[in-house]
Order: C-alpha cells, then structure tokens, then sequence
C-alpha cells in the first residue's frame, strides 16, 4: 500500500486489497468469495450492459475516537438494494448477506480505513448485477453481488463549505413513475448531461425539479434537499427522489435538536423563504446549500452570505458526524460494529 495522504484525499477510487463477491446461479446465491481482483469477466450479452440490469448502494464505515469501526446504518442500504432489485427484477440478496459482505470487505481493506481525525471515511460500494447473457429484454437468470472498498475525503471539493446549486429545467433524472426512488445505475447515466454542464458552468451541482410539472423539489444531483425555516426541517416527499438514508437519520437528529420536521412537496417559488439549506447524503454528508441559480428567471436566492453554514446546519453536521465517528452516543442504535 503506497503513502496514501487521508487529510487530502477527494471522492475518486483508490485500489484496496480485496473485493467479496457472491454469484446466484441455478435460481440460488452461492457462498461469499473474497477476490484480490479488480476485474471482472462478463458475458458480451449480460443483462446488466445491455438493459440496465444494474442497481448499488453507497455507505461509509468509519474509525471511531476509540479505535473501533462502525458502519452505518448498514442494514438500511441492504432493505434498499432489496427494493432496486426488486423493481428491476433481479435476485434479491437477503440483508444478511448483504451486512456479512460490507463486514467482510471492511474487514479484509483494514489497512485502508482511514484513521480517526482526518475526516476520511472508508466509502462502501455494493453493487449488483444481471451477468446472464440475454438477448431478449427480460431479467436474467444469472446475477453477481460485489462490494468493494475504497477511502474517501469529500464529495464536494467544498467540504462544509457552502455548494453553489443550478435548477436544471432542461433533463429530467427520473420519470415521475420511473426509477427515481431505487438506486439504478441508469438513473445516473440519464444524470450526467445535466452534472456535466453544470460543472461547466460553475456550479457543484444540479438541482432537479420533478419532472411533470416542473414546479416541486425533487432532489440535488447525487443527494436530497432539505431546508430550514421557523424551526422546521422541510424535505421533499416525492416518489422520484432516492429515499436517503442520511436524510432519514436528519430527520429524526432534527426532532432531537427540537426542530419540527415535514415531508411534503416544495414549491420551487418556496425556496426563498428558507433561512438555509443544503444537500445531504453519505457521499455528499451535509453539503450546505450557499445559493441557487435559477436560470428561467436568471435569479440567485442565497443561503450564504458570509460563506458558512447556517447553524443547524452546522448542529445537524456535528450530532451525525459525532455519532458516526463514535464520539457522540449512539442513542438511535444505528452504528453497528465490524469486529476487525
Ligand atoms: N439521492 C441520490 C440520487 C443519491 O445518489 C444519494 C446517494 O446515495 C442520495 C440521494 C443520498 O442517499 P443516502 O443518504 O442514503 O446516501
Ligand atoms: C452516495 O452518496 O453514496 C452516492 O451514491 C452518491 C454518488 C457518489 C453516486
């Protein structure tokens, strides 16, 4: 393992040791293999390349104050691919397997967790897919489960510092009755058109609308939205948004924090009234939102004015990283510790 500086690293891949596998074949899944290969061969006609047979999960472990490494909320991420296996009819892992195999990954790439007090967390990438060749468009018989490992900084080269979001009205990244709420790969390759030009045009991120009527938030490139205002933390209910794990955990630190919260559609002509917002998910954490270009009306609304998080957003940021990293107690059982 080369020299790998944890303070300064970015969300990109980083080679680990090993990757755990798990092949269903003959209508059953096989027994967790562990693999030192970065590759993997596949069949020319597998149904993941050809159809989108292809669903992830994304989460972090992370090494605590005291040593110990913990997962978080591991179990959520697996009901999820359950549900994104589901609706693109393909085998489904069963939680168990899926937590044994993210122990298992984390456990074999020790080396590679980065260490307390760097702000680097090991990012988990679950991944499963239709390997059976078919021509037809119909589900295959053959599927593989991989989860591989890799050490990450930020998503956003802000950090905690405040993003600068665009209103995309020009792509939409889910159908209102589509994939939206499962984390299908092809929701991201419908996505990159909009995060490329954005990045172009200077901004971190899109900020999608819902796609029939153009009018409701639906969510912030590869993370939810949420907003603060008279003591309430508002997200977006709507059946195109992937429902976020770290959002789920927000909402219920926001009540402990004595916040109201709500979960209803946002008319985009609300978004002014937020005293802040921001963009939260395990890659992006709490991303706090600075301003929003809309380019309908050419106007910007900003959050940030000195360039700092507002100050739930900075609560919010500290009760889930403390809890994460161990320094906080876990009062919502949601760590769950790999035995290294
Ligand atoms: N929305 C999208 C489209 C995402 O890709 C992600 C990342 O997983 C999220 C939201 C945040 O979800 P979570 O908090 O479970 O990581
Ligand atoms: C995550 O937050 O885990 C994501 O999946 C976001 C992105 C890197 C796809």
């Amino acid at each position: 393992m080369e020299n790998i500086e944890w303070g300064n690293l970015g969300f990109g891949y980083v080679k680990t040791n090993y990757n755990v596998r798990c092949y269903y074949r003959d209508g059953k899944w096989g027994e967790l293999e562990v693999s030192s290969d970065e590759n993997i061969p596949i069949h020319m006609a597998a149904s993941c390349l050809h159809y989108g047979q292809e669903a992830f999960e994304g989460m972090k472990a992370f090494r605590g104050k005291d040593g110990k490494v913990r997962l978080f909320r591991p179990e959520e991420n697996a009901r999820r691919l359950i549900s994104s296996a589901q609706y693109l009819k393909m085998a489904e892992p069963s939680v168990e397997m899926f937590v044994e195999a993210c122990k298992l990954a984390v456990k074999l790439n020790a080396d590679f967790i980065p260490p307390y007090g760097t702000g680097a967390s090991l990012y988990l990438r679950p991944l499963l897919i239709g390997t059976g060749a078919q021509v037809g468009v119909k589900p295959a018989t053959e599927y593989l489960f991989i989860v591989f490992v890799t050490p990450v900084g930020p998503y956003f080269k802000e950090g905690f510092k405040p993003i600068k979001c665009m209103i995309d009205r020009d792509h939409d990244r889910a159908a209102p009755l589509g994939t939206g709420h499962v984390k299908a790969g092809g929701n991201y390759g419908a996505s990159m058109i909009s995060s490329v030009i954005t990045h172009e045009l200077g901004y971190a991120t899109p900020l999608y609308l819902d796609s029939k009527e153009k009018r409701y938030i639906d969510e912030c490139g590869a993370a939810n939205f949420f907003g603060i205002k008279n003591g309430t933390y508002v997200t977006p209910k709507s059946h195109s948004i992937l429902p976020s794990i770290t959002n789920k955990s927000l909402r219920t630190l926001a009540e402990d924090l004595g916040l109201k919260v709500e979960e209803r559609p946002i008319d985009y002509t609300e978004l002014p009234t937020f005293e802040e917002a921001g963009a939260c998910g395990t890659a992006a954490v709490i991303s706090p939102i600075g301003s929003i270009f809309d380019p309908t009306t050419n106007e910007t609304i900003v959050y940030s004015k000195d360039g700092n998080a507002g100050k739930y957003s900075i609560e919010l940021y500290n009760m889930l990283r403390g809890i994460q990293y161990g320094e906080l107690p876990d009062n919502h059982n949601w760590n769950v510790e790999v035995e290294m």
